[in-house]
């Protein structure tokens, strides 16, 4: 497991989702993380959507789900999985802790590797979402 800063947490609004590249030791390119802010928690998802190669930071935020901007797709923020069509494959989610005032995102090298397009999918291994108090 590699625990990385990703972002501060002011950097994200409520309801807003921050795209980000991490270079995770172990992965050939770096991964695409969309951290995401919604109903006081804070939430990491790939940052791919899984019908086609674009952004989620770019889509809307609400409820505790991120729309794709493209074809409007929704995801939930816990489990990845979208909510609606078109898209029916899940996006990876990853673990995040909130320590003082900065955002981690706990990613492991072939977590990092897997693409929603090459259809490796990987759940989460702990809390995919750190509650702000
Ligand atoms: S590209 Fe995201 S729903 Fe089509």
């Amino acid at each position: 497991m590699s625990k990385l800063r990703v972002c501060a947490l002011d950097d994200v609004a409520e309801e807003s989702a921050l795209g980000v590249e991490l270079d995770v030791e172990g992965a050939d390119e770096p991964t695409p993380v969309c951290v995401v802010r919604s109903g006081g928690r804070v939430y990491a998802i790939r940052d791919e959507c899984s019908h086609q190669d674009v952004q989620l930071s770019d889509g809307e935020v609400e409820d505790g789900k991120i729309e794709c901007w493209l074809h409007g797709s929704q995801f939930d923020l816990e489990s990845g999985k979208p909510t609606c069509l078109p898209a029916i494959d899940p996006v990876p989610t990853y673990p995040v802790t909130i320590e003082g005032g900065d955002v981690y995102v706990d990613l492991r090298p072939d977590m990092a590797a897997g693409g929603a397009k090459e259809g490796h999918f990987h759940t989460s291994v702990g809390p995919a979402a750190a509650n702000l108090k």
